[in-house]
């Protein structure tokens, strides 16, 4: 059984971070046709926050992937459990994540998508977790970086729990 030990980011921190992150894409993309990519099912909350505070022409898709599955070390192994709907070729892609851990995920996600020949490629994500990274990666917006705690909320569970907390949470056993 896992429980909610400390509160590490508050819901109004969480917001003004969000939205400080939106305007600083709104700001990059002025005049591009941006297609952001959520990753799902753990970035649904903070693409549904970030996209709402993002005041241009946004086209939205989801890849749903998962390394982790019900146990909270990763496999290695991504597996796409949905593709996209449509084609990137020459689009402006915005992959967003709600963590980036060890990176494999994310590794693997933008080498796939890098193949369909995007216009540009970048990445967003709400956290990050950096001591833990186990391979290159360039990460283009960063929320916050935390520390190599076991967390949970906002779209992020732990064995398929505590997506709905409206804050990130660490659980201990
Ligand atoms: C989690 C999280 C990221 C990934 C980060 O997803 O949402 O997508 O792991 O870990 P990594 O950097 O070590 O690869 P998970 O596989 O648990 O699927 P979920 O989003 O459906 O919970
Ligand atoms: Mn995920
Ligand atoms: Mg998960």
């Amino acid at each position: 059984m896992y429980r909610v030990a400390e509160v590490l980011i508050s819901e109004e921190q969480v917001k003004n971070r969000v939205y400080e992150l939106a305007k600083a894409i709104e700001s990059d993309y002025k005049g591009k046709d941006l297609l952001v990519i959520g990753v799902l099912k753990g970035a649904f909350v903070f693409i549904s926050d970030l996209i709402r505070n993002i005041d241009l022409d946004v086209t939205l898709d989801f890849m749903a992937v998962s390394s982790y599955g019900m146990s909270t070390q990763t496999s290695g192994i991504v597996k796409i459990l949905k593709d996209l709907d449509s084609d990137i070729e020459n689009k402006d892609v915005l992959i967003v994540e709600d963590i980036i851990d060890t990176g494999l995920t994310l590794k693997y996600l933008s080498d796939n998508l890098k193949s369909r020949k995007p216009n540009s490629i970048k990445i967003c994500t709400l956290l990050d977790k950096p001591e833990r990274r186990q391979c290159h990666l360039d990460i283009d917006y960063v929320g916050f970086e935390i520390p190599d705690k076991f967390i949970v909320g906002y779209g992020i569970d732990c064995a398929e729990k505590f997506r709905n907390l409206p804050y990130i949470a660490v659980v201990e056993e």
